[in-house]
C-alpha cells in the first residue's frame, strides 16, 4: 500500500519533503537525486538552500538527474527547466556542476539527446525521485497514455499541459509543444519516490492516482507498481480521498 502523509498546508508538506531529502543526503552524501520542476517543488528547494546556508547539509557530492526539458530551450533560456534548476536550487545549494545531469533542450538532434540521457539515467538508479503531478495526472512529461514501460524520449505535450504551464512562462509567448522526458519505467527504477502535490487543482488527479487502479489514462496511478512511494499532500490536494 502507498504511504500517504496529509499536512494542513503546502508549507508544511514542503517542509516534510525537504526534511526527507536532507535526511537522505546526510545519510548518503554521494546519492543520486532525481529532481522535478514546476511551481510545486519551489518551496522545497528554497528550504534546501536554507538548510545548506544553516550548515545542516552539503549537496557537494550529490549527483542529480532531472525529469524533463522543453525541446528548443537551452539552459541560457529563462523558461528552460535547466535555468529553473540553477535559479531555484543548484546555484544556492552548493551543487558540484560536474555532478548535475540535465537534458539539453537545445540539442540539434533531439532523438540523439534523448538516447544520451536514457543511457545516463539507466546507468544508476536514483536513490530518491522527487515528483510533482499534472492536473491530468502526468508525471514528468508522461502524458495520459504513456506506457509503464516508457523510457527517456521525445513527447508531444497535451493541450491541458500547455494551458497549465502557460502562466508560468517568463520569456516565451507560448509553451513549446514538445519535450524530452524520463519515462515511467525510468521513474519506477528509483529506490524511493516522493510525490508532492498541493492545492485543490490537484485533488482529482490525486484521487485517480490513489484509486488502486493502475491506468495509463492517469500516469501517476502507474506508481502503484512501485513498493516505496510516499505521497505528501496538503489538505487541498487530499480533498477527494
Ligand atoms: C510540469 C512538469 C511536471 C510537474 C507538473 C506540475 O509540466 N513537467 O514535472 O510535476 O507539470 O507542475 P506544477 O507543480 O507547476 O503544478
Amino acid at each position: 500500500a502507498a504511504k500517504i502523509t496529509i499536512l494542513p498546508t503546502a508549507e508544511e508538506a514542503s517542509q516534510f519533503v525537504a526534511e526527507r531529502l536532507v535526511t537522505l543526503v546526510q545519510a548518503k552524501p554521494a546519492c543520486r537525486l532525481g529532481l522535478a520542476t514546476g511551481q510545486t517543488p519551489r518551496r522545497v528547494y528554497a528550504k534546501l538552500v536554507a538548510a545548506v546556508q544553516e550548515g545542516k547539509v552539503s549537496f557537494a557530492e550529490v549527483e542529480t538527474i532531472n525529469l524533463d526539458e522543453y525541446c528548443g530551450l537551452g539552459q541560457s533560456h529563462l523558461d528552460s527547466f535547466a535555468a529553473y534548476m540553477h535559479r531555484e536550487l543548484f546555484s544556492g545549494a552548493g551543487f558540484d556542476p560536474s555532478k548535475i545531469n540535465l537534458i539539453d533542450g537545445a540539442a540539434a538532434d533531439e532523438t540523439a539527446e534523448a538516447a544520451r540521457y536514457a543511457a545516463l539515467v539507466r546507468s544508476r538508479p536514483a536513490d530518491l525521485q522527487l515528483l510533482g503531478i499534472g492536473t491530468n495526472g502526468h508525471i514528468g512529461f508522461n502524458e495520459p497514455g504513456s506506457p509503464a514501460t516508457s523510457r527517456v524520449r521525445v513527447v508531444e505535450l497535451s493541450q491541458e499541459t500547455l494551458d497549465a504551464n502557460q502562466p508560468t512562462l517568463l520569456e516565451l509567448d507560448r509553451v513549446p509543444k514538445h519535450a524530452i522526458t524520463m519515462g515511467i519505467a525510468d521513474i519506477l527504477d528509483a529506490r524511493e519516490i516522493v510525490v508532492l502535490a498541493t492545492g485543490t487543482a490537484k485533488a482529482e488527479a490525486i484521487r485517480k492516482s490513489l484509486s488502486g487502479q493502475q491506468d495509463e489514462a492517469c500516469p501517476a496511478s502507474l506508481l502503484g507498481a512501485h513498493g516505496n512511494v510516499h505521497w505528501v499532500l496538503d489538505e487541498g490536494a487530499a480533498k477527494l480521498l
